[in-house]
């Protein structure tokens, strides 16, 4: 298969980055980069998640964050929720997209969401129910779809299982993450074939972590499969509080440098993210984790 013409990039920096951050970040910083973010282009930001605050507290300005930011017709801004308390919170603010997340794997299911893999999806249900009767898009997330923090390898028919379930509950998009960025190619795509006999392709998003320095072979491997929509997050931000070890997402700078060399439209300015990059990273006293934006370093200013 060739290489799509355009690619959807999700940035999920402000919120798989931020969740994971010792620092505590404050609202009007975390707005002024999603401000930012919204100015480079990016067609999808995802903004924070309504979880509880005693298990992220990250992510615990939720509703702040949301109300403060400066939403652009066109973009859109989901929200995590993982159950109908943190929808009612999402909708009450006038979301328009939010997104649930399960696992293929059940160790990772019971740290990170505290219920097993069946329970998750039962809990989906009514909040895929409330989110389309309210004209809500859901997208919903699969995580540990190659390897889990607890079990090793997953199968990819165990992927599959839950991406059907959870596209055919109403999630228009289903994004599969590799959440300790373990996986390879080969893997990527065996795992890829198995969902996508259950899910159409084009309905599926990869969302890699960097830890073992995959991630962009990866994508280079979902998107000859037939993939044209990517997560990643500015700087290299991220991590997942129940992955020890779990790295950042692949940089957003880095997947937008592919992507432009492949001649594959986004709609993404580089320089503009770049600077996005490099106002978190400043604030978060380091250096970014992106490549491309140190190469680019002084280029930007
Ligand atoms: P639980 O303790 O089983 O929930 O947690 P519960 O229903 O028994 O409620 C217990 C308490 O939590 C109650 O408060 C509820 O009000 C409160 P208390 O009475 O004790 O004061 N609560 C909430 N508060 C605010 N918002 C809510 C909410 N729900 C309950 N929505 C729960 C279950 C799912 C809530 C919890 O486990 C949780 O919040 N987990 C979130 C974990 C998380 O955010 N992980 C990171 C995101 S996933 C990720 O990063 C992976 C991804 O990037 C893809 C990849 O890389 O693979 C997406
Ligand atoms: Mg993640």
């Amino acid at each position: 298969m060739g290489l799509p013409h355009f690619v959807k990039i999700v940035e999920v920096g402000a919120r798989d980055g931020l969740q994971n951050e010792a620092k505590t970040v404050p609202t009007t910083i975390k707005i002024q980069l999603i401000n930012q973010l919204t100015a480079t282009g990016l067609p999808v930001i995802e903004v924070t998640s309504f979880v509880s605050p005693k298990w992220v507290p990250q992510m615990g300005d939720n509703a702040a964050v949301f109300s403060g930011i400066e939403r652009k017709a066109g973009v859109n801004y989901p929200v995590l929720t993982p159950n109908l308390q943190g929808f009612n919170a999402a909708l009450a603010l006038g979301v328009e997209e939010v997104a649930v997340f399960g696992a293929a794997s059940e160790s990772f299911s019971q740290k990170n969401i505290n219920c097993s893999i069946q329970e998750s999806l039962e809990r989906f249900i009514p909040v895929c129910d409330a989110a389309l009767k309210n004209n809500i898009r859901v997208r919903g997330y699969v995580s540990c779809v190659v390897g889990c923090p607890y079990e090793g390898e997953i199968h990819p028919e165990a992927v599959a299982v839950v991406a059907e379930r959870l596209y055919k509950m109403g999630c228009y998009e289903i994004s599969l993450g590799d959440t300790v960025g373990v996986g390879t190619p080969r893997q990527v795509q065996a795992m890829l074939q198995a969902v996508a006999a259950k899910v159409p392709v084009e309905r599926l998003a990869v969302h890699f972590h960097d830890t073992y320095g995959q991630a962009l072979a990866n994508i280079y491997a979902a998107l000859e499969f037939g993939v044209n929509v990517v997560d990643s997050s500015v700087a290299g931000l991220g991590g997942c509080p129940y992955a020890r070890g779990a790295s950042g997402n692949v940089a957003s700078e880095d997947v937008l440098y592919l992507l432009n060399g492949l001649g594959i439209e986004t709609g993404v300015n580089l320089e503009k993210l770049v600077r996005a990059g490099q106002f978190i990273s400043e604030f978060l006293g380091r250096s970014s984790a992106s490549k491309v934006a140190r190469a680019m370093a002084g280029k930007c200013e």
